[in-house]
């Protein structure tokens, strides 16, 4: 394939796919986790390999994409700024010209979003952003299909997306990545977020990437944010590459912390996500992380449910 061709899909945002690919993606997941679950070998992608680059630390996304290509019967390679010719500055558009030559998928967790768009700009193959400064798809993808297993899924495993149209989203804390992700999620699947950031740390509509601001809506309380809300979500004060700004964030976000008190006034059956890692006492109290409504050990699994299934539609298309 031609770097640039438009048969080559991409998923650099969570923009990327239709709301109607998101409904084939989650019966696909669905189907992907119970296989997992019942020790099915599924093996659809036998002799192809997925590229990593990272250039920011990672558990989660390293070992969800590793461990599921694997499953699926391919190969992965694993590559660092400090081990790759990209921490010695080699343009980011030869690199992808040289590693698409090589490999069938590509995984980039890094800095700037433009990074990762020059990259998918040379590449021959499918790119998928496993987080950027701006976005998180994949974390986003894996929260909604948890919330979907709650809430939109009978009990022979079908899975209803329709579940999440109405839904109210609380997001508690930073104007980050996983935010703005979250946001376009609502405008394409038809939910609203409830926003709530200290002063200085706002959403950008721009730079979510939404054109409806319909999807959204600011609370300068908390508490207010997650009155009536389906889900109460937060991250990490200080996102990586802003750790220069760790003190400032620190005494900024202190009444952003997700506690019981929160908790209480979202909906008795609210559930509570944070994409992990956490940092208890600080933006989230122990009790509510380790508590009945926190679904995050589920969510942090369906990373690897979820980018199974996209690794599967990049590379082969629609299945059944
Ligand atoms: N949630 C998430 O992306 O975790 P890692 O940083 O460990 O990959
Ligand atoms: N917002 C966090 C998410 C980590 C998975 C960060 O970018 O560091």
């Amino acid at each position: 394939m031609k770097p640039g061709s438009t048969l080559i899909r991409h998923y650099l945002q969570f923009k990327d796919l239709r709301a109607e690919e998101y409904a084939h993606l989650f019966e696909r997941v669905a189907i992907i986790k119970r296989r997992f679950k019942n020790y099915e070998r599924y093996q659809p992608l036998a002799d192809r390999t997925l590229a990593m680059i990272f250039e920011k630390a990672s558990t989660r996304t390293r070992v969800s994409f590793e461990a599921g290509m694997y499953q699926m019967g391919g190969s992965v390679v694993h590559l660092t700024t400090g081990d790759s010719q990209l921490g010695r500055a080699e343009p980011i558009e030869d690199s992808a010209r040289v590693i698409s030559r090589m490999v069938d998928i590509v995984m980039i967790r890094t800095f700037e979003q433009t990074k990762i768009e020059r990259f998918a700009a040379h590449s021959r193959v499918p790119v998928i952003n496993g987080l950027t400064n701006e976005f998180h798809p994949c974390q986003i993808l894996a929260d909604l299909f948890t919330f979907i297993e709650a809430h939109g899924m009978n009990r022979r495993g079908i899975v209803d997306v329709d579940c999440l149209k109405g839904r109210v989203v609380a997001w508690v804390g930073d104007g980050n990545n996983m935010a703005n992700t979250w946001l376009q999620a609502a405008e394409i699947l038809g939910f609203t977020v409830h926003v709530s950031t200290p002063s200085g740390y706002e959403v950008d509509a721009k730079v979510a990437g939404i054109q409806n601001s319909d999807c959204y809506k600011v609370f300068k309380n908390p508490l207010d944010a997650c009155r009536g809300a389906d889900l109460v979500t937060t991250d990490v004060w200080t996102s990586m590459g802003y750790e220069a700004e760790n003190d400032a964030r620190r005494a900024a976000f202190a009444d952003w912390c997700v506690d019981a008190e929160m908790m209480g006034v979202a909906k008795p059956d609210a559930l509570f996500m944070h994409c992990l890692p956490a940092h208890r006492g600080e933006e989230v109290s122990a009790e509510v992380i380790d508590g009945p409504q926190s679904v995050v050990w589920d969510e942090a699994e369906n990373r690897m449910h979820v980018q199974k299934a996209l690794m599967e539609y990049l590379l082969l298309g629609r299945i059944g």
